[in-house]
């Protein structure tokens, strides 16, 4: 039996497992899910040492815990720290769910729970592939370090802290991450860029008190009247964002890469099927996945106040609260831009509101020349898997870790995704096709295996 036969023999045994793991509704932006997010640690801790390893750690930090593992049982040979994490979103709105996000089901090839594309699928692919390895070789070949984190969903508050604290111990010759998407079925992927993300809140405040609008409407401010009016400035006609150096340090692309980036087999299709809006917005002068990949954005990700129940009340509120966040891009600096932002949100605004504006969190975004030799067992490993050429894409969501750790230890980073975009990451009916959990773990283990000779 080899490798690939080997993995297809244990299917039902595989996924049963990472079912099991599923089923822990490890929500780490919930307190009240604590306990549960402490038992996926110890889920994978136990699956780890399972799986092999010898030294496995849970590392209680000042929110959840860190797991780390390794095997350094392959001396001259090369070491790879492997990132991912345990944690999830939370699942409301639970109703718009076909089946409960913690009871995972299959349906039409597809596994659907909470955490199967983002992140518990993907991280279960390698504990899988480490498995195989072991169990087919004896050993793993490389040197492995394992750190997977159950606070990614919440900004990873406790990951830089415990890395800098750990540099040697963390020290590996490249990344590897799988915590993205593919191009689309059927095209095994490689990213080598990310947007960063800051993340901000602010809350106006106009009259003391909420008022009888009646008895003082007409001279008074109006908070979310006002906030309607900030938002409605912060982009031009064009889509642009309206912030005075929002744009200073945006690099422009190179024609060889928006040449490259433009004739990727992405279908525009796909895209609007995903979507289902009735028509499309985006900066003028750039392609949708230009436009998706390599340029920033700010989006309002809620705004709330005033009267919300049932019927009408004639209130004017005191307070109007907004979430916004903007994605960055390669060289924005992610503590300019909330500096540039603030400035302008307090000059837009009149005097007749107090503004309290918080930046709840910054990342960098990361883009990397993709030559290390990595790469190409990367993409070889994917042909194996998948029976079918890696294509290189950026992405637009955010791994701020990545950028942490390319800027610290100037390593290839190597994110290769088994999701697929349309597979409700964040949202009710998160899944993730079969045929990429399965073919994730072949690819994995044949890459983790063609390193030896890296
Ligand atoms: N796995 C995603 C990041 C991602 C999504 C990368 C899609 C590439 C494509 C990660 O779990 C995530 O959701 N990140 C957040 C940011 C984080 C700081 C909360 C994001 O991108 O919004
Ligand atoms: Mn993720
Ligand atoms: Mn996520």
């Amino acid at each position: 039996m080899n490798l690939a036969e080997r993995i297809d023999a244990q299917r039902d045994q595989h996924l049963a497992e990472l079912c099991e793991f599923l089923r822990i509704p490890s929500v780490s932006a919930k307190s009240e899910h604590k306990p549960d997010v402490e038992r996926a640690a110890r889920w994978v801790a136990d699956n780890l040492a399972k799986a092999g390893f010898k030294s496995v750690e849970i590392i209680p930090t000042g929110l959840h815990p860190l797991v780390y593992a390794e095997s350094l049982e392959a001396p001259g040979k090369p070491t790879i720290l492997f990132y991912g994490h345990y944690d999830v979103q939370p699942a409301e709105p639970l109703d718009l769910w076909t089946t409960p996000a913690f009871e995972p089901t299959v349906r039409d090839g597809n596994l659907f729970a909470r955490g199967t594309a983002d992140d518990k699928g993907q991280v279960h692919i390698h504990l899988k592939a480490f498995e195989s390895l072991r169990a087919m070789n004896g050993g793993l070949g490389i040197n492995v370090k394992v750190l997977i984190e159950g606070e990614e969903e919440v900004g990873s508050v406790s990951l830089w802290d415990y890395v800098q604290k750990n540099r040697e111990k963390l020290k590996a010759d490249a990344l590897v991450v799988s915590d993205t998407s593919m191009l689309a079925k059927g095209v095994p992927s490689i990213t080598y860029g990310l947007r960063g993300l800051n993340y901000y809140q602010i809350e106006l405040t106009g009259p003391v008190r909420d008022l009888h609008s009646g008895v003082y409407g007409g001279a008074v401010p109006n908070p979310l009247t006002i906030l309607s009016e900030l938002f409605a400035k912060l982009h031009d006609k064009n889509f642009r964002i309206a912030i005075p150096g929002f744009y200073d340090g945006v690099v422009k692309l190179s024609a060889a890469e928006r040449k490259a980036l433009n004739s990727l087999p992405w279908k525009k299709k796909d895209f609007e099927r995903a979507v289902g809006a009735a028509g499309y917005d985006g900066e003028k002068g750039f392609s949708t996945v230009e436009r998706l990949w390599t340029r920033p954005t700010l989006e309002i990700n809620g705004m709330w106040g005033g009267y919300q129940g049932e019927g009408a009340k004639t209130v004017i509120p005191s307070k109007a609260h907004a979430k916004f966040s903007t994605r960055l891009v390669p060289h924005q600096d992610p503590h300019k831009i909330a500096k540039l932002v603030e400035k302008h949100v307090r000059k837009l605004l009149p005097k007749s509101v107090h503004c309290k504006f918080e930046v709840l969190s910054t990342g960098k975004p990361w883009s990397a020349s993709f030559q290390a030799p990595i790469f190409k067992k990367a993409q070889s490993a994917l042909e194996k898997g998948f029976g079918k050429r890696a294509v290189f894409i950026r992405e637009g969501g955010s791994i701020p870790f990545v950028t942490q750790m390319h800027d610290t230890f100037q390593v290839p980073c190597v994110l290769i995704g088994f999701g697929l975009p349309d597979e409700n990451a964040h949202a009710p009916d998160e899944h993730i096709a079969l045929e990429n959990y399965f073919g994730g773990i072949k690819s994995i283990a044949h890459f983790y295996a063609d390193l030896a000779t890296l």
